[in-house]
């Protein structure tokens, strides 16, 4: 791991990101335990390959070192937690707000707020703290871990939206965003009727008891 844009950190970052999955995946059990339903679907993790880190410092204007990738640059590790309904993507950041070892420190709300194209999904900047030094010299050291949150919805539309934003042959480019914006506002829609639905089965439950 020599040529690492991570230095002498590069190994922290897959332990500090399966340690943090592992208690994600254990919330995951503990609830559906509790309740009969998943707190989310599935997620995916990774650590940003060198490339890709380092194309992102140059981008944004960066000297391409540890110290950018690991304190300017906040998605070294990252995650995405696919949930089935738009509740539980709230009730799961309240749950990582929880976290001792935790602080959220930044946080955009792109479902309240979706964007003028029709993304949407809860972004949070987590910083952790780990028995693993940092590239300040401290130990216990800080780490910062980029957690999206979507529904199946709204990943299937991200993930199709995102493949197709690089096509850039397209003869009527302004009808092509007026109907990916359409078809993210139909999945809303489709979001806030499951919720509906799985409210109705609760609460029905709820009163048989
Ligand atoms: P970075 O400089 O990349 O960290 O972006 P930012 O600070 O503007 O952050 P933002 O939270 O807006 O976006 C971060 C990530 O969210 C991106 O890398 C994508 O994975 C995802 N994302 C944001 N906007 C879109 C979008 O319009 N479409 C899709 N498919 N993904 C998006
Ligand atoms: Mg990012």
């Amino acid at each position: 791991m020599e040529n690492t844009i991570y230095g002498a950190y590069a190994d922290n970052l897959p332990v500090i990101l399966e340690d943090f999955s592992s208690r994600i995946k254990a919330e995951n059990k503990k609830r559906k335990e509790e309740t009969g339903y998943k707190l989310f679907e599935h997620f995916i993790a990774r650590v940003k390959s060198t490339d890709s880190m380092e194309e992102k410092c140059i981008r944004k204007g960066l000297p391409v070192t540890t110290y950018s990738a690991l304190k300017l640059i906040r998605d070294s590790i990252g995650m995405r937690i696919v949930c089935g309904f738009v509740d539980d993507i709230y009730q799961l950041v309240e749950l990582i707000r929880s976290f001792d070892d935790c602080k959220i420190i930044a946080e955009k709300d792109y479902i309240q707020n979706a964007k003028p194209n029709g993304y949407r999904s809860y972004h949070l900047i987590l910083e952790i703290e780990t028995p693993y030094e940092d590239c300040l010299g401290n130990k216990p050291g800080k780490y910062f871990i980029e957690i999206q949150l979507r529904t199946i919805a709204q990943d299937s539309w991200a993930s199709l939206e995102h493949q197709m934003k690089y096509k850039h042959d397209i003869k009527d480019p302004k009808r092509i965003v007026r109907e990916l914006k359409r078809c993210a506002d139909e999945l809303a829609s489709c979001d806030l009727t499951m919720q509906t639905i799985r409210n109705l089965i609760q609460d029905s439950s709820k009163e048989e008891e």
